[in-house]
């Protein structure tokens, strides 16, 4: 992985980015966020927006949060078919980790489908567990899994 991380290019998300985003969403989840939600979290304060380029300059995953009072909601995550089981999203969730240690958080959470199997295999792996579950609340009717990531106190 580092071999191929070192090819690769990380950075916030730029306007430039969100047509290729949103093509990325279309095909990743059955309910896409539209473009313009993701145009409005841009810019927008208390929030860690990430892409991952390749060499080629294709898109290869983004990784969109939002974070307050210590906590760092994952809103999205998702990575390229072509570009899956390579270690896309451990880095990207590496920097979600380093902007954790930076604004001292002790939370990482998200939502998740129980029937998204991949991803809750992904994110066990790193360490989080199912801490909630909120009945219906994907507009197709699927229940969300919470999951969490507990990380050290913060300092006074
Ligand atoms: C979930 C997702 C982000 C994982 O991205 P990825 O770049 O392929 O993940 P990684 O390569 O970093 O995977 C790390 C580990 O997670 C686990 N994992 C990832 N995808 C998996 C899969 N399809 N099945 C089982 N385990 C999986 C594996 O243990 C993997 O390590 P390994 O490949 O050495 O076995 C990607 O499948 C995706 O974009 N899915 C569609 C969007 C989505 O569901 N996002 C999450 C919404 S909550």
């Amino acid at each position: 992985m580092s071999a191929l991380a070192e090819e690769l290019t990380i950075r916030d998300v730029r306007p430039a980015d969100l047509d290729a985003v949103a093509e990325l969403e279309r095909i990743s989840f059955p309910i896409p966020w539209k473009r313009e939600f993701f145009a409005s979290e841009v810019g927008t304060a208390h929030r860690f927006n990430r892409v991952v380029r390749a060499p080629n300059g294709m898109l290869a995953g983004y990784v969109f949060c939002a974070f307050a009072a210590g906590e760092i909601h994952v809103n999205k995550i998702a990575v390229d078919p072509r570009w899956r089981r390579q270690g896309i999203a451990g880095l990207l969730m590496k920097e979600v980790l380093g902007l954790s240690a930076r604004i001292l958080a002790e939370e990482i959470f998200l939502e998740v489908r129980p029937s998204n199997l991949p991803a809750r295999n992904f994110y066990t792996l790193l360490g989080f567990r199912e801490v909630g579950r909120r009945p219906q609340y994907y507009a197709d009717g699927e229940d969300a899994l919470v999951m969490s990531l507990f990380l050290q106190p913060r300092r006074p």
